[in-house]
C-alpha cells in the first residue's frame, strides 16, 4: 500500500465523527418521535359509557380556547391556596366524588396534544343533598348546583396569574411535586409555552370579567346569566354598559324532563322557545362557536329530555297532601302545572313584580347579535343558527317538577323555602345564607339560617342589593296557615 492509500488520521477521525454525528442525531430524532407519541396521537376528550358520568365529566368543547392544561390546573389551588376559602377547589363548593380525578362539572381534555381542562353542563346544574348536618351528601344529575360558587372561582383563575409566582421557574418544582411525571418534551412545553401562554389568556379572560367589580357578588348557585356573554362572546364594550343592564344574576334551574317544555317560553325571561337553542346558547358560556362539540351537548339532550325529577325521598303526609293538590290546582296549576293553560309563558313584570335586572339585562341588542352566530354552521344536515330568542316583557311560568331541589326559589334565588314565597315579601328574610345542602323538609329548601360548618363560610345573601330583591309572586300568601301547610306538602312530590 502506498503512501497515497493511506487514508490519512484526520480523514479517518472526520469520518467516524461525522458517523457519530449522524448517529447521535437519529437518536434524538427517534427518542424525540417517542415521546412525542402520545402527543401527537392522543387527541379528543375522555369518553365515558355511562350517560351520567358523561353529563359529569366529558368535553362539550372549548379546549382551544377555554382549556388550562391539566397539570397548571391541578397545582394551582396547591401554590396558591391562600386565595382560597379553604382547600382546593372544593372549598368554592365544587363536588369531588371519591375515586374520581376531577370535580363535577371539570372535563378532561386534549389540546395541541397536552391535557387540559374544561368545564360542562354540570358546573352549573349538579348538586348535592344531605338528610341531616351528619349524613353522607346525595349528589344529583340535572338539579342547580346549589354549592358551586362560581364567581368564587372566575375571581381565583383571575388572580392567579397575576401573582408573581405564576411562572414557569417557580412552578415548575411544583407541579413535579404533585407527582406529574412530565416527560423531557412535555417539561419543554409547559415551561416555554403552556405556562406563559396560560398566564396571558387568564389575564385576557381577567379583564372581560371586570365587571364582576360593579355588580353584586353571586353567591354559591347563581351567575349572570347575559354580561359574560356580552363580553366573552361579542366583545361589547362592558365598562360602558348602562347600570341597568347589570346585576342580571340567575339561580342555576334545573334541567330535567326537557321534552314536555320543547316550545314553552323559557330561561327565566322565557326568552327562548326550544331546547336546543337553550342547550346550545348555554354551552357558549364555555365553548365557543367552531370549538363546540355538538355530538357530546346532543347526548346530553337526548337523555335530559325525558330524565325524571327525582322522587321526594323523605315522608310524606298522603291526607295533608291530598288536601293541598286542591290548593294547588286552585292557585297554582293554571301557571305551573304541564298542563297549565299558562305554563311557559311570560307573566308582564308589573304584574309578577319581581326584580327586573335580570329580565332588563337581556337586551334587543344582545338578541340580534345572538342571530350571528352559528352561521354557516350545521350539524348532521340541521342549521345551527339561533332563531328563536326573543325580547320579553317579563318572567316565565315554569313547570314545577322537583320543586324540593330547586330551592332558593324565584329566577334570583332570593326566596330560601317554598313556606318563605308564601309569604308576603316583607315577611320574607331579609337575610340568609345559601350553599348549604342539608335538607330542611319542614319549610321546603335548604337550610338557610347556618353561617358556618367546621371552617367553611356559607354566602350570606342580602336582599336590598341590586338584583337581589325578594319582591313580587304574591300568589298563595293569602292562603290560611292550614292551606299552606297542605300545599307545601303537595308539592314535595311534584
Ligand atoms: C355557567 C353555568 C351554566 C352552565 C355551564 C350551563 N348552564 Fe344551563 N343554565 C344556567 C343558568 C344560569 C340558566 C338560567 C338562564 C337564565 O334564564 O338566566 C340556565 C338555563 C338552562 C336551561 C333552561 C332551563 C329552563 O327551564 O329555563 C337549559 C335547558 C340548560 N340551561 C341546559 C344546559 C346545558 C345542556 C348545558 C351544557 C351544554 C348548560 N345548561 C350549561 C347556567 C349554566
Ligand atoms: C299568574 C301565574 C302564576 C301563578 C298563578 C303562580 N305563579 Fe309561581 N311563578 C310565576 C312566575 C312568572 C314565576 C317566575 C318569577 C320569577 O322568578 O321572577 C314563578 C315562580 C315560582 C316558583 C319558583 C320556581 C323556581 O324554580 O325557583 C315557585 C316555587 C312558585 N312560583 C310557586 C307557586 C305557587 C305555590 C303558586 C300558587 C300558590 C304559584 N306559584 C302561582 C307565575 C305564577
Amino acid at each position: 500500500m502506498s503512501e497515497q492509500d493511506k487514508p490519512n488520521l484526520l480523514q479517518k477521525v472526520l469520518s467516524a465523527l461525522n458517523r457519530l454525528v449522524m448517529f447521535v442525531v437519529a437518536a434524538v430524532l427517534l427518542v424525540a418521535i417517542i415521546l412525542a407519541w402520545p402527543l401527537i396521537t392522543n387527541n379528543g376528550p375522555v369518553k365515558y359509557a355511562d350517560i351520567d358520568d358523561h353529563f359529569k365529566y366529558a368535553s362539550i368543547g372549548g379546549e382551544s380556547t377555554s382549556g388550562i392544561p391539566y397539570w397548571i390546573w391541578k397545582v394551582l389551588p396547591v401554590m396558591f391556596s391562600d386565595k382560597l376559602p379553604g382547600e382546593g377547589y372544593p372549598s368554592l363548593g365544587f363536588i369531588q366524588e371519591p375515586g374520581q380525578d376531577l370535580p363535577i362539572g371539570f372535563a378532561k381534555g386534549t389540546y395541541l396534544g397536552l391535557d387540559v381542562v374544561t368545564q360542562n353542563c354540570a358546573t352549573c346544574h349538579t348538586g348535592s343533598v344531605r338528610t341531616t348536618r351528619d349524613s353522607k351528601p346525595q349528589i344529583i344529575s340535572a338539579m342547580p348546583s346549589n354549592t358551586v360558587d362560581l364567581e368564587g372561582y372566575i375571581k381565583f383563575v383571575s388572580e392567579v396569574p397575576l401573582d408573581p409566582r405564576f411562572n414557569a421557574r417557580e412552578m415548575m418544582p411544583e407541579i413535579d411535586a404533585i407527582g406529574a411525571n412530565l416527560n423531557p418534551l412535555e417539561k419543554l412545553i409547559y415551561r416555554y409555552i403552556a405556562i406563559p401562554r396560560t398566564r396571558d389568556s387568564l389575564i385576557t379572560q381577567a379583564s372581560k370579567f371586570a365587571f364582576l367589580e360593579r355588580e353584586s357578588a353571586y353567591g354559591p348557585g347563581r351567575v349572570d346569566t347575559f354580561t359574560p356573554y356580552k363580553a366573552l362572546r361579542f366583545n361589547f364594550p362592558i365598562d360602558q354598559l348602562d347600570d341597568s343592564e347589570l346585576n342580571g344574576i340567575g339561580d342555576f334551574p334545573s334541567i330535567w324532563r326537557q321534552g314536555p317544555r320543547q316550545g314553552m317560553q323559557l330561561h327565566w325571561d322565557g326568552n327562548n322557545t326550544s331546547v336546543d337553542e337553550r342547550n346550545n346558547s348555554a354551552a357558549l358560556a364555555l365553548v365557543t362557536p367552531t370549538n363546540i362539540d355538538f355530538d357530546s351537548i346532543y347526548r346530553v339532550r337526548d337523555w335530559l329530555w325525558d330524565l325524571p325529577a327525582p322522587a321526594y325521598p323523605y315522608e310524606i303526609n298522603a291526607d295533608l297532601a291530598a288536601a293541598g293538590k286542591t290548593v294547588f290546582q286552585n292557585n297554582c296549576a293554571s301557571c305551573h302545572a304541564f298542563n297549565g293553560p299558562y305554563v311557559g309563558k311570560v307573566v308582564p313584570i308589573e304584574e309578577i313584580g319581581t326584580d327586573p335586572a335580570r329580565l332588563n339585562s337581556y337586551t334587543y341588542e344582545l338578541a340580534s347579535n345572538q342571530y350571528t352566530l352559528f352561521t354557516g354552521v350545521s350539524y348532521r344536515g340541521q342549521d345551527q343558527r339561533f332563531q328563536h330568542f326573543r325580547k320579553t316583557n317579563g318572567y316565565a311560568n315554569h313547570p314545577l317538577d322537583g320543586t324540593w331541589l330547586r330551592a332558593p326559589y324565584l329566577h334570583n334565588g332570593s326566596v330560601p323555602t317554598l313556606r318563605d314565597l308564601l309569604e308576603r315579601p316583607e315577611n320574607r328574610p331579609q337575610v340568609f345564607y345559601r350553599g348549604d345542602d342539608v335538607f330542611d323538609p319542614e319549610n321546603l329548601g335548604f337550610v338557610s339560617d347556618v353561617a358556618e360548618e367546621d371552617t367553611h363560610q356559607y354566602f350570606k345573601f342580602d336582599t336590598t342589593l341590586p338584583g337581589n330583591s325578594n319582591s313580587g309572586h304574591l300568589y298563595g300568601t293569602d292562603l290560611s296557615p292550614t292551606e299552606k301547610d297542605a300545599l307545601v306538602e303537595y308539592m314535595k312530590q311534584l
